[in-house]
């Protein structure tokens, strides 16, 4: 019997639906990105926290390492809360030269986002403290004729200005929770 406390920090329902998607992928070959993946999507936050690693380790026998590696390797795999919206900005080469810096720095300014926790780092991940955006980088979209190229909630946005991308922000917050 699985001790309670090492139980996923879920709905009851979401345990459920864990459970099914491990018996319906477990033991198949790409079972555990599968798993992962339906998992993750299910999440509001669409994020993988560590109970719910720990819970996919031990039901489909598993070593969590293995487990960890899936998610660690695969960049839409996410182990922090994410924002309801998602504001993806590309810095590849051909974007970085056309500005995408300044861009993911406007980001940040109109979502209020201080934190910088690598030091200007190329790739990070921030969620404004209510939860409702996260900004991200990417390396690249294979749009580099588009550059600079933003994803906005998985849409993309080819030739970015910082104009466009407060207004794009704009619109997606007025609409509120996805
Ligand atoms: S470098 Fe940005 S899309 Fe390729």
């Amino acid at each position: 019997m699985l001790d309670v406390k090492e139980r996923p920090q879920t709905e009851v329902e979401d345990q459920a639906f864990i459970d099914g998607v491990i018996a319906e992928y477990a033991g198949k070959p790409g079972g555990i990105l599968s798993i992962l993946e339906r998992v993750q999507e299910r999440n509001r936050h669409k994020y993988l926290s560590k109970e719910v690693l720990r819970w996919v380790a031990r039901k489909t026998g598993e070593p969590l390492s293995r487990i960890y590696s899936v998610a660690t390797f695969y960049s839409f795999f996410n182990l922090e809360p994410q924002g309801d919206h998602t504001v993806c900005i590309c810095r590849g080469t051909a974007c970085h030269t056309r500005g995408s810096r300044d861009l993911l720095n406007n980001a940040k300014l109109i979502l209020g986002i201080r934190q910088d926790p690598d030091g200007g780092a190329d790739k990070l991940s921030l969620t404004t403290p209510d939860k409702k955006f996260t900004v991200r980088t990417v390396a690249c979209f294979g749009q580099c004729a588009l550059a600079p190229v933003v994803e906005v909630d998985r849409e993309i946005f080819g030739r970015m200005n910082e104009r466009e991308l407060r207004k794009v922000i704009d619109r997606v917050d007025q609409k509120g929770t996805k």
